[in-house]
């Protein structure tokens, strides 16, 4: 499966970033005018007395302004977009130095960690999986930094380390990220990243005895892996050389991905190239060896949208084996619908797709007649729910995963004829983990839920009567789940769409305004955020007294394509709404009041908190944006920026630069209207190794913010930014600076909202 825009889940904080790959064709022709301009006055918010920066007058003697289809917009801090001068640098460590000793001071930051640190040492496996004969799984006893990788020969036997990521540096920062075994389970390939980056090398090991092998690939990003069947090598992604350093702290555009394949045992230089795309430098492919090892399947995409085209290449009318590009047979060549591999009879394909089904369906395509009259419904799209993810196991049954109002089910069904067979019972909550291929007798899938952490039940597909049954689950010591509970609840937005969110909080509270409030949201990239364990959120409802909730706001992919799109591009607007009119749903219930009120998000959900922060700044006591996209008229020029105008639009357009302009968060802040309406107290995190969503966005907006805002005498909330070293967007953190991280997120909370720790 190629990991295209997927998002990583952090179990610990439960912060959801998506991973939204690809790169920039960078056609931008702005006319750029250095002018020449008064420096502005340092600007102090109330509460940090000394000077944020006093350099700045010295840094601003100049400003930048773009002009869009005619408009004139200044961009006075364009400086903070190259990370490596001494300016950037020195407004880093000012700003740093600011924010720390604030968070430091803040009383529940020791308590919040100590408690963090005692309830998160809980263990915490992954599903196991078989590779040729032997079973492997992920472990980690509690507060390791990385999970282990071991490895048994039989379920019951004693299981032993395989590969642990802990050793590949002494600080925990450098992450496994991606592996593949070969078909026969006797070669691993995996990948690291270093510092939370998106780049990443390519090691090989022999299985047996975990023998390391000379191998190594580099300048690998968003790269899928998938063994031949004979073993020989992998199909993987680079990226052409590029000019000065790639280590995630560069902001260069990712473009003119490739595909290779290496041969096991060759270097790099001579691997094959098999793929590339010289006319559409955006586009970004990922090879899926088929299940019966005969065809790769080649899914191309060049942005983030659930759309692919669909290519293939017969291995075994190549004889002599992979020596260049690939003959490619254009199955779907436009990007007009998903179409994901599940498995194949022979010449008869099976795919997920939403091709007129914004819920998904399965449709089967016969490669001897692949005209589009010929396809066949497989399953077809539910009225209500729609299909995450389908996988073949056991060679003839399908196992097929829904999402029903925000919540997973899980059912199987016949390959042959689509006939639907059983449905798994579930709790509400979220299938997390699911393992068992076409070729194995057995699956396991992993639940978790806001108040369980992890159950993950075995199923043995050879048994009459099937019956799944519990093989692990885990309980957090010192947290009775019985004393809390969910609730999901459905608000009205503003143009009357109902918005699933869900509450949860001790049983039996008054809802008479007076709880802190802890209201979270993403909205975009047909990202669903289903119910998931947060060690920290708990910590916060069972210490700091409060309520959480997760607002399921359009762009999400909760009710499918249509659900996406109604927060997309034009729509965009309505994510925000959406998520305002969940605030003022907690209000008007009584589960909080708007100084009690703190709203999260990372990435996208960090544009989505900034944004709302300018749109409704008395409705919020508190707002932490993590890695967040706030310049909405630039992000398209680095890293992988590129790949969301799908969602987000393009400045380079005239009607997509009026939509932007009209809700980017850097450039929509002002000192709000009204006797004493103030900004929330904000906090922004991001890290200097994030090349998902540099941390340009958020220094710039921090900037800005504290320009105009924080010089207002009516603004005491503070107005901080906290920059982690050796930290990316999320991916592959090590559990320490998870631990560090929330605590001084939520010291961050109780501090500004005056909220004191319950016992
Ligand atoms: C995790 O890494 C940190 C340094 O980043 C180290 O201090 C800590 O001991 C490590 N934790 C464990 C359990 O090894
Ligand atoms: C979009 O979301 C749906 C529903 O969760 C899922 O089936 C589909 O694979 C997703 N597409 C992408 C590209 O993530
Ligand atoms: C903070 O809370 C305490 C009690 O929890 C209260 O006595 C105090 O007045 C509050 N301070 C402010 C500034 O609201």
């Amino acid at each position: 499966m190629n990991s295209f825009c997927e998002f990583i889940t952090c179990v610990v904080s439960g912060l959801i970033h998506f991973q939204v790959d690809f790169r920039c064709k960078s056609e931008w022709m702005s006319e750029l005018h250095l002018v020449h301009h008064p420096p502005s006055p340092p600007t102090v918010s109330p509460q940090r007395l000394d000077d944020p920066l006093s350099t700045r007058q010295e840094l601003l003697w100049w400003f930048q302004v773009d002009a869009y289809h005619g408009t004139k917009i200044p961009d006075p801090y364009s400086w903070l977009e190259d990370p490596d001068s001494e300016k950037t640098q020195a407004f880093v460590n000012a700003q740093n130095q600011l924010t720390v000793p604030f968070l430091e001071g803040c009383e529940v930051r020791d308590l919040f960690k100590e408690r963090m640190t005692e309830l998160y040492d809980y263990p915490k496996y992954s599903c196991p999986f078989k590779r040729g004969n032997r079973y492997f799984h992920f472990y980690n006893t509690g507060l390791q930094n990385q999970s282990v990788m071991y490895v048994q020969e039989s379920l019951d036997a004693e299981p032993t380390v395989f590969l642990d990521p802990n050793t590949f540096s002494d600080d925990g920062t450098v992450a496994l990220r991606g592996y593949a075994f070969s078909e026969d389970g006797e070669y691993l390939a995996y990948g690291t990243s270093a510092s939370g980056s998106d780049w990443v090398e390519i090691r090989f090991l022999q299985v047996e005895g975990a023998v390391p092998l000379e191998d190594h690939l580099e300048r690998v990003k968003f790269s899928c892996m998938s063994w031949t069947h004979d073993g020989k090598g992998l199909f993987y992604n680079s990226y052409p050389d590029q000019e000065g350093k790639s280590d995630g702290t560069e902001t260069s555009t990712n473009i003119h991905q490739k595909l290779y394949y290496h041969v096991l045992g060759t270097p790099q230089s001579k691997d094959i190239l098999c793929a590339e795309f010289p006319d559409n430098p955006k586009w970004m492919s990922g090879a899926e060896v088929s299940d019966d090892g005969r065809y790769v399947l080649l899914s191309i995409r060049e942005g983030c949208d659930p759309v692919n085209r669909l290519w293939y290449c017969d291995l075994q009318k190549s004889p002599e084996g992979i020596t260049g590009l690939l003959p490619w047979v254009k199955l779907i060549d436009n990007f007009d619908a998903e179409y994901e591999y599940v498995t194949n009879e022979g010449t008869v394909f099976t795919f997920k797709t939403n091709l007129d089904a914004p819920r998904y369906r399965l449709i089967n395509i016969d490669f001897h007649s692949p005209e589009q009259s010929s396809w066949k419904e497989l399953i077809p799209q539910h009225d209500k729910d729609v299909i995450v993810f389908a996988t073949c196991t056991y060679s003839s049954f399908l196992f097929v995963c829904f999402l029903h109002d925000v919540k997973n089910m899980l059912k199987m069904y016949r390959l042959s004829s689509g006939e639907e067979l059983r449905t798994f019972p579930l709790d509400v909550g979220s299938v997390v983990g699911f393992t068992g291929r076409k070729r194995d007798s057995e699956i396991f899938y992993y639940f978790t839920s806001f108040l369980s952490p992890a159950i993950i039940y075995h199923c043995d597909l050879t048994k009459d009567p099937l019956q799944p049954h519990v093989f692990r689950e885990v309980t957090v010591k010192g947290f009775n789940p019985s004393d809390y509970q969910t609730t999901q609840i459905f608000y009205p937005s503003k143009d009357g769409t109902q918005i699933p969110m869900f509450i949860v909080h001790k049983k039996g509270i008054k809802l008479d305004g007076s709880h802190p409030g802890f209201l979270y949201g993403y909205g975009g990239f047909n990202i669903s955020i289903t119910p998931s364990y947060s060690v920290s959120r708990l910590i916060f409802v069972r210490h700091l007294g409060g309520v959480l909730a997760v607002a399921n706001i359009r762009g999400g992919g909760e009710y499918g394509e249509t659900w996406h799109k109604a927060g997309m591009l034009a729509n965009k607007q309505n994510c925000f709404t959406d998520f305002q009119c969940a605030a003022e749903y907690l209000i008007k219930e009584g589960y909080t009041s708007p100084s009690k009120l703190t709203i999260n998000g990372g990435s996208n959900g960090g544009l989505l908190v900034a944004a709302c922060v300018n749109q409704r700044p008395e409705l919020f006591g508190c707002a932490v944006a993590q890695v967040g996209v706030m310049d909405m008229l630039k992000f398209h020029k680095f890293t992988i920026g590129h790949a969301w105008t799908t969602d987000f639009g393009c400045s380079e357009n005239k009607q997509q630069f009026d939509w932007l302009v009209k809700y980017s968060p850097l450039h929509n802040i002002h000192i709000p209207e009204g006797n004493g309406v103030q900004y929330p107290a904000v906090l922004l995190l991001t890290g200097d190794h994030d090349d998902r969503v540099v941390p340009l966005h958020s220094l710039k907006y921090i900037a800005t913010l504290q320009h105009i805002v924080g010089r207002s005498p009516k603004q005491t909330n503070p107005l901080f930014i906290l920059v982690d070293t050796k930290s990316g967007h999320g991916a592959g953190k090590p559990t320490s600076k998870v631990i560090q991280e929330v605590a001084d997120t939520y010291a961050f909370i109780a501090r500004c909202l005056n909220i004191s720790w319950v016992k």
